[in-house]
This record gives C-alpha cells, structure tokens and sequence, in this order.
C-alpha cells in the first residue's frame, strides 16, 4: 500500500514506524511544522494536506492532527475516495459527526478509528467472555498525571476550541470506547466534570466521573490530576464473579488469567500495544475491500458518550 501521514508530532511518529516495520511504502508526510517532519530524510513533505491528497497517489492517509482538525480532513480523504485512518478522537461536535458519517456513507474508501486499545489481548479476553453473560455492573477508572508541562507541549491542548475536551475527550474516550464495545451503548448519562490541578493553565476538565445508564449500566471516574500515571482498570460484576481488566491483565475472582503476553509496544506505555494490530488490521479490510470493525459509525459511540456527559452537569441527558 501507498501511505502518507498527516501530523508527524507524538502519535504520527509512531504511525510512521508501525507503517515501516510492516513494510508499507510511505510515500509522503505532511506537517505545517517543517520541524516535525525534517528527519523523514527521501519521503516527499507537504505543508497542505489538500495539496498532498491531490497530488499524490496515495491508498491510505493517517490523520495524527490535533482533535479540531480530524473532521475535515478526513472528510476531505474521503470526498476523493482515499482510504483514512484517524487518530481518535474522530471528532468534537455532533455537527462534525453527521458531516463525516455522511461522507463514509458516501465514500468508495473506508474510514478506521485508532481505538487500539480494542486490540490489547486483556479486552479481547473480556469482550469474548462477558458475551453471554449479564453483567449487572461495570466501572472504569483513569488515574494518570498529565502536567503544565505537557498541557504547554503543544497549543492545541487543554483547550475546548482545538482539543474539544479534557480527560474524557483526550484520554478517557478509550476506557468509555471499550466499556461500549463490551457492554453496548447507554442511552442516558448523569456526569460532572471539573478541573481540579491546572486551573488558569487549561480550559477543559482534569477530572470527570459519571453514571451511564441503559441495559448495561457502568460508572466511569477518570482524572489527570493523579501524582503518577497508574494502570486503567475496567471491573465487571456479574452474579458470581468480579473480572477486573488493566491493559496487560485479567483476573476472575482474583485469579489470574494466562493471557499470551503483547508482542512489541510502540510509543508511550500508556497507548498499549495496539498500534500496530489495528493499523494491520485496517490495512487488510481495505486491501479485502471489506468495512474496518472500528469505522466512522463505531468511532463515533464514544465521542456521543463524552459529548453527552459534558452537556448532563448533574443532570441525566439522552445520548443522541
Ligand atoms: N491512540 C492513542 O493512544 C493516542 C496517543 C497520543 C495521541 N493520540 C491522538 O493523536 C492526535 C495527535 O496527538 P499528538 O499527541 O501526536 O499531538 P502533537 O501536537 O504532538 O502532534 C500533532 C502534529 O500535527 C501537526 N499539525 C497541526 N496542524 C496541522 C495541519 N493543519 N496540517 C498538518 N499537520 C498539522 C503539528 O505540527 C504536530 O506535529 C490527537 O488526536 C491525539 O488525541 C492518540
């Protein structure tokens, strides 16, 4: 396949040496910052992502942009039926879920979502083995430390404008991702947000915790303000048994479960080892001409459950 990146900051890096350890042919980079991209030595660099998808042959283009500008590029791929995978989350408003669901819907190319977490052998344990069973209640937690210094590592961040949220939009919406794979989609949420460490340095929550209600009911407390990063922890109750589920571990009652461990990991610790699972997958649906399993309409799950919590402040809303 022909891949080009847009964005080559944190997570674009590690799109660039997935795609290279899987022997895909990078064909171009784009960034409007030439800082980012001047390592890339032989690859053709663009500062306009429209100039490069309209000159360039490319199958598929990787959007690892900051959260404000994934809508309408990735509309843009699509409009001119080139495969795109986006970083999550897919968008920050409903208006931009409608516009890019109506472009998939129109699209000759498929649209993936970077939920990679969806590919940890942990959640694809739980996923198989909570299928026939009734779960009568879930919980997620997010504890990780997330500082001024990283909050002042790019202009985009903590903003509502440009990250479009703060620890459910960013970092949590993987944890929800996974809680709706596993347990379906809730239809109603009461939640509260609030930014409990860096008032004055951001403008979005740290912290949030919040009920979602429906077949399946879970609550979810997520904050950035922890001292250290610590492992996600999803739990779930059934009659008999408590699974609790981190990145890397299952354990049923307290025994632990032999999971094959990951192979490698690429980038931070906290993205799991994902990465290079989904983008192979991804990869193999387009060249199978097949629908990805986490496209436009299964990306879009989480961001209604954010966009939902931060509209409940206290009270219970419906999940549009
Ligand atoms: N799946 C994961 O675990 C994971 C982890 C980290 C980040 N992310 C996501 O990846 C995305 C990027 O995050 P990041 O941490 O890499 O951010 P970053 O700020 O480090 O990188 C963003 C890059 O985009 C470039 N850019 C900005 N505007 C551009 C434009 N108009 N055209 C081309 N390039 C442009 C910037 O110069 C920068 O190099 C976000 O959506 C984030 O949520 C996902």
């Amino acid at each position: 396949m022909k891949s080009a990146i847009i964005g080559l900051g944190v997570i674009g890096k590690v799109h660039y040496e997935v795609l290279k350890a899987q022997g895909e042919e990078i064909v171009a980079l784009c960034d409007t910052d030439f800082e980012k991209v001047r390592e890339y030595e032989g690859i053709k660099k663009y500062f306009d992502y429209k100039n490069m998808l309209d000159n360039e042959e490319i199958d598929v283009v990787h959007v690892c942009t900051p959260h404000y500008l994934h809508a309408k590029m990735v509309i843009y791929a699509l409009e001119r039926n080139i495969n795109v995978l986006c970083e999550k989350p897919l968008c920050i408003s409903l208006d931009e879920m409608d516009e890019i669901l109506a472009a998939e819907e129109k699209s000759k190319a498929k649209l993936g979502v970077c939920f990679q977490n969806r590919y940890n052998n942990s959640s694809i344990f739980a996923k198989d083995y909570l299928k026939d069973k009734k779960v009568e209640y879930a919980f997620g937690s997010v504890r990780w430390h997330r500082d001024r210094a990283y909050y002042e590592s790019a202009d985009w961040r903590g903003r509502w404008l440009t990250e479009g949220g703060g620890v459910l939009m960013n970092q949590a919406i993987h944890t929800l991702d996974l809680l709706v794979w596993i347990l379906g989609e809730p239809k109603k949420v009461v939640g509260a947000t609030f930014n409990r460490l860096l008032k004055g340095v951001i403008d979005v929550e740290d912290t949030a915790c919040a009920d979602y209600l429906g077949d399946n009911p879970f609550t979810l407390f997520a904050t950035t303000s922890a001292p250290k990063d610590m492992p996600i922890e999803l739990r779930f109750l059934t009659k008999n048994e408590t699974i609790v589920v981190t990145p890397d571990s299952v354990k049923i009652n307290g025994t632990p479960v032999d999971l094959e461990s990951e192979n490698k990991w690429y980038g931070k610790l906290s993205y799991g080892g994902g990465h290079a699972k989904l983008i192979k997958d991804f990869y193999d649906s387009v060249a199978r001409g097949e629908r990805f399993q986490i496209d436009g309409k299964e990306g879009a799950k989480a961001v209604r459950q954010v966009i939902a919590t931060y509209i409940s402040e206290g009270k219970v809303v419906d999940v549009r």
